[in-house]
């Protein structure tokens, strides 16, 4: 096959790999000679960013399969296991972020049927929508299953396909069943030559060099072996032997032909996907990370519901930013599905609960990390006195997935940039949804506003989207305006109370911007008098109920000489005619989900401000990512 070869420029690059998925990393080759395992463990060690719960490779040589796979990061696996030592030189390896089952040797992949020694290995990145019902057809047909992975099925099905065909055409067939995102790569000792790989949302790259051919999740992979890349598009099918690759469409089966491409980057740009910064980086995979979150397996947002629902009331223990989504919860709960809950922050919760906690609480701690030491302590308190603990988390097998009675993955993949944002978005997904069901539940809510709200929840994604890339260049022209302000209000009443104490935290902490959020009719009972000629106000203004109130605020700040931004619903006039800058945010929000669009352009002015001062917003001083000291 011949493969001609692009020069890329940065700015398309960066453009097609921007629509990327994260969450677990995926790599493989074939070499003319030579050992797979050590260059796999080395592209494992560069995908690491992606996930690092588990880890594991499988090779063929001689028409056998080798595999190795444990819990843990590369380099403890890799100094228990050796990683290096599988023989052969086609191989393919996995690096998890734990989505479905917990961060367990037999949950690592690469996954493998019921044929005992296994004959095929598969790795998987993303998420299948409709594998509890796959899984209950091929049990059905006698298949038993190791893992509590939704990726397990795609080995099985390939097993009970290949009965009827090839290795290519059971993958084939196999993937056609699959709904939801997918980056998967077999091989099978049947047929040692070659490796299956197929693409559904999930990226998908494969590299080119004179002696060997790979594929990986992105490009960071492939740096110190070879620079020229190939994409693979959504739905296709790809064969890599040693004579190269072919691409084929998954419906028709009918051949592409694809021009490989130069890159010519350093490893960290290849990491941060051509964003200058992890936090900006984040903030745009928000739509991908709300996706996620819309995908979450149904039984346990039920069981989370039926605790909720059993509840007399509901402590939500949480710290920084995690608190925030508790906070903005709490008014879910609240108006949603009429049940009281008290957010509180995590280090006072001895203190302030302690004593009155016992064996008819419902404790639902909520951390992205699920280690932060203020939160597990809280848990502890609440455990010694029988309570119930529910979590929510983005770190399948922290400490919180291990005490908690129930708990809820919330599927953002790792977070790097100090200041948690795409975690926060997530949460308020999740958080939502469980307020609506457990509204859905309790009867407390009319079916129509139910069937509303389930229909613009699933337009979040793309909203967020929009908001991104309609307002990301009127936010950096607002920052620049501002950056030489030394102090910032933030105000907003009802749930987005909670959106401006998060605006006001990222300011905060990646800008060093001192600044202060309250609700706003606190305002004249004593901040105001902060508040002179040019003195910049942030109101977070929601068509909701209490936008009258707040405008009767915005005229009390404008009266004093203050500068006014808003952000508000896209051609609010009123807002829009009364105020020195503003943001839009589409229209038609429920009240309830708000926060979630609301709290964007804030987190894009903290990181525009941040950039302005000339400050590094992925790492901000005397922060830590996680926080496991009291
Ligand atoms: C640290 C981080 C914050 C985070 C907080 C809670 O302070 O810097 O970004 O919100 O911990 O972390 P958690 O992992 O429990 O959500």
């Amino acid at each position: 096959m011949l493969w001609t070869t692009v020069s890329l420029s940065f700015e398309i690059f960066t453009k097609k790999l921007r629509s990327d998925k994260e969450m677990c990393g995926i790599f493989g080759c074939i070499l003319k000679n030579g050992s797979a395992a050590p260059i796999i463990h080395a592209a494992l060690k560069r995908l690491e960013y992606r996930g690092y719960d588990s880890v594991g490779e499988a090779t063929i040589e001689n028409g056998r399969l080798f595999i190795k796979k444990d819990a843990g990061k590369i380099d403890v696996v890799h100094s228990i296991r050796n990683l290096d030592d599988l023989p052969g030189r086609i191989g393919i390896g996995h690096t998890r972020w734990a989505t479905h089952g917990a961060p367990l040797q037999v949950n690592a992949h690469p996954h493998f049927g019921c044929s005992d020694p296994p004959t095929i290995a598969v790795i998987h990145n993303g998420i299948i929508e409709n594998f509890a019902e796959i899984k209950k057809d091929l049990e059905d047909k006698g298949h038993i299953f190791r893992s509590k992975t939704d990726t397990e099925i795609i080995a099985h099905l390939i097993e009970e396909n290949l009965g009827q065909g090839d290795l290519k055409s059971a993958v084939s067939s196999s993937v056609e069943r699959l709904q939801g995102s997918y980056a998967i790569a077999v091989i099978s000792a049947k047929e040692p030559d070659k490796i299956i790989c197929a693409r559904n949302e999930s990226p998908l790259v494969l590299g080119i060099a004179d002696n060997a051919f790979y594929f990986a999740s992105d490009t960071p992979a492939f740096l110190p072996l070879t620079n020229k890349v190939v994409f693979v598009e959504n739905g296709e099918l790809v064969t890599l032997n040693d004579e190269g690759f072919e691409i084929k469409k998954l419906v028709d089966g009918k051949p592409v032909v694809r021009k490989s491409r130069v890159v010519d980057w350093t490893h960290e740009m290849a990491e941060k996907q051509g964003y200058p910064h992890f936090m900006l980086k984040e903030i745009h995979e928000q739509p991908r990370c709300l996706r996620d979150t819309l995908r979450l397996q149904d039984k346990y947002l039920e069981l989370l519901t039926t605790f909720l629902d059993r509840a007399r009331d509901v402590a939500m223990v949480a710290c920084g930013t995690s608190y925030h989504a508790c906070l903005a919860a709490s008014y879910m709960f609240s108006k949603l599905s009429f049940l009281a809950t008290h957010p509180v922050i995590a280090s006072e919760f001895t203190e302030q609960h302690g004593k009155s906690v016992n064996i008819d609480s419902t404790i639902l701690a909520v951390s992205q990390s699920g280690e932060t030491a203020d939160t597990l302590a809280a848990v502890e308190t609440a455990r010694q006195r029988a309570a119930t603990i529910l979590g929510l988390t983005n770190v399948v097998g922290s400490t919180l997935t291990r005490v908690s009675r129930v708990y809820i993955g919330q599927q953002s993949g790792p977070e790097i940039g100090v200041a948690a944002t795409k975690t926060f978005t997530s949460q308020l997904s999740v958080l939502s949804q469980l307020a609506i069901r457990l509204a859905k539940k309790r009867g407390k809510i009319s079916q129509e506003e139910i069937d509303l709200l389930d229909e613009k929840i699933e337009k979040i994604p793309s909203i967020v989207e929009r908001i991104v890339k309609t307002q990301e260049e009127k936010v950096k022209t607002l920052a620049r305006k501002y950056k030489d302000n030394q102090c910032f209000f933030f105000l907003g009443r009802g749930i987005s109370y909670a959106t401006a104490l998060e605006g006001r935290l990222k300011l905060m902490e990646i800008a060093y911007v001192p600044s202060i959020a309250f609700p706003a009719g606190e305002s004249k009972h004593g901040p105001i008098s902060l508040v002179e000629l040019g003195f910049p106000v942030i109101f977070i203004c929601p068509p909701d109920e209490t936008r009258k109130t707040l405008i009767g605020n915005i005229m009390e700040m404008k009266a004093r000489g203050a500068s006014i931004i808003a952000i508000c619903e896209e051609g609010d006039e009123e807002i829009i005619g009364m105020v020195d800058d503003y943001v839009e945010v589409t229209r038609g929000i429920p009240e309830i989900l708000s926060p979630i669009p609301y709290v964007v352009p804030l987190q894009l002015f903290a990181y525009y401000m941040a950039i302005e001062k000339q400050c590094d917003p992925d790492m901000p001083r005397n922060l830590a990512k996680s926080v496991t000291v009291k």
